[in-house]
C-alpha cells in the first residue's frame, strides 16, 4: 500500500507516474443481460506469441463486476475526436446511469457493445485474471477480431487527465 512506502519512494513513484502519457481506450463487456464499460488508461500488449493484451480494471467500477462474469470484451482505441466517449465512459458510472443511452452502439459477438463512434477496435476473449491485491485487477485477453479504419490520432491521457472519474479506486 502506497501509504506504507517510505515517503521518498511514494513521492518518487508519483513523480515518475506523472511523467507518463498513454493512449486512452474504452473497454466494454457483457455478462448475460448486463452490459458495462469504462474509460481505461492502464492497458498494454502483454505477449507476441500467442498474442495477448492486458487491461487493468478498478475494483470500484461497475465494469469490473461485469468483467468477473464476462467472456468477451471490446477494446475501443479512442481518437482525438472521441473526447465525448471518454467523458461518458470515464466520468459517469453504470451504477447510477445507463451510459449506453448516451451514445450510439450495436451488439457484437455475445452481445458485447460496439461503440459506433470509434472504428478502431478489437473484440477479445478473456483468458486470465490477475489480482495482485492492488486496487486494479489485470484482465488478460486474446484477440478475436480487429478493425482499423482510417488514420488514428490517439486520444492521450494528457488530453483527459482533468476528467473526474465516476468511481474513485479508493472506494474498492
Ligand atoms: C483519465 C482516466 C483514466 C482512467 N483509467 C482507468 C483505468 O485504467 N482502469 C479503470 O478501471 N478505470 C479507469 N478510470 C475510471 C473509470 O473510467 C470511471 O471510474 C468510470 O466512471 C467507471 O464506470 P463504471 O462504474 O460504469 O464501470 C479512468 C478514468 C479517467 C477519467
Amino acid at each position: 500500500v502506497i501509504d506504507e512506502l517510505p515517503t521518498d519512494t511514494a513521492q518518487g513513484f508519483d513523480r515518475v507516474a506523472s511523467l507518463l502519457d498513454y493512449p486512452m481506450i474504452v473497454v466494454t463487456t457483457v455478462a448475460g443481460p448486463v452490459v458495462g464499460g469504462c474509460l481505461v488508461g492502464f492497458h498494454t500488449q502483454s505477449s507476441i506469441n500467442p498474442p495477448r493484451y492486458a487491461v487493468w480494471l478498478s475494483k470500484a467500477n461497475h465494469t469490473f463486476r461485469v468483467a468477473l462474469q464476462a467472456d468477451v470484451f471490446a477494446l475501443h482505441f479512442l481518437d482525438e475526436a472521441n473526447k465525448d466517449l471518454a467523458e461518458i465512459f470515464g466520468t459517469t458510472t453504470n451504477d447510477q446511469v445507463d451510459k449506453f443511452d448516451g451514445c450510439r452502439w450495436h451488439p457484437g459477438p455475445e452481445g458485447v457493445p460496439l461503440l459506433d463512434g470509434c472504428a478502431t477496435r478489437s473484440v477479445m476473449q478473456k483468458c486470465g485474471l490477475v489480482d495482485d491485491g492492488g486496487d486494479h485487477v489485470c484482465v488478460v485477453l486474446e484477440p478475436v477480431t480487429c478493425e482499423v479504419s482510417g488514420p488514428y490520432d490517439p486520444l492521450m491521457f494528457s488530453h483527459v487527465r482533468d476528467l473526474d472519474a465516476g468511481h474513485d479506486p479508493n472506494e474498492a
